[in-house]
């Protein structure tokens, strides 16, 4: 049988006909197998509303970022910001982690975001959390010699499971970060508004 990948919700809100009809000929014309390796690339796995991927690709003008999130929404709002405000270094990949690191093995990174992935706090559900050892393994492989991972959440539980695994990593630095690693983002917001602890991790691949 095959494992499920992906747990949540695949669109949230009604998305227009020509936002949809905008986003196919968007990931038809970006598409990721053409892309310019020789520059340096960003990656954001969970991407939701994409508030990140947008800030980045204007933070990193000659870098190209690729976001990675089953979640249409999202994608979609990015795709539309990036027509209407010619971003042209954004690529979209509208499926799970997992798919994405199959298609494309031989990517190397030098950053990548994993913010607030989804926490799953029920006892049963945990192994449904996208950070395990399995996941970081395939991370570490696709992220360059001095490459950096940002991970950050506002689930205590999982912060300490992901700290306790990374230990096992011989070439991996980990660092505790105690400001905001990016900018705002809706679940940071949301964690915000709750009054939740939020943990930041930077891991250094040496
Ligand atoms: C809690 S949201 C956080 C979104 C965003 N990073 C933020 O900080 O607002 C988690 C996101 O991870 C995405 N996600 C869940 N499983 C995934 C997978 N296997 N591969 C890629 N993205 C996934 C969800 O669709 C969702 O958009």
């Amino acid at each position: 049988m095959k494992k499920k990948l992906y747990f949540g919700r695949v669109t949230s809100r009604k998305i227009s006909e020509i936002k949809e009809d905008n986003f196919k000929k968007f990931i038809k014309i970006k598409n990721i197998n053409r892309l310019n390796l020789k520059k340096k690339l960003i990656l954001e796995i969970g991407i939701g509303m994409g508030e990140n991927l947008i800030y980045l690709s204007k933070k990193n003008i000659k870098k190209n970022i690729i976001g990675v999130d089953p979640f249409k929404n999202g994608m979609v709002n990015v795709s539309d910001y990036c027509i209407n405000n010619n971003i042209k270094n954004i690529y979209l990949y509208p499926y799970v982690f997992q798919k994405f690191i199959n298609k494309f093995k031989k990517f190397r990174f030098d950053i990548i975001y994993i913010l607030f992935p989804d926490p799953w706090p029920k006892k049963r559900h945990k192994k449904r959390r996208i950070v395990n050892e399995e996941f970081l393994k395939k991370i570490f492989v696709i992220l360059k010699k001095r490459g950096k991972v940002f991970f950050s959440t506002d689930n205590l539980d999982y912060f300490t499971n992901v700290k306790t695994i990374i230990k096992k990593f011989p070439n991996i630095k980990v660092k505790k970060i105690n400001k905001i690693v990016t900018i705002k983002t809706k679940f940071y917001l949301k964690a915000e508004k709750k009054g939740h602890k939020i943990n930041s991790l930077l891991f250094s691949k040496y």
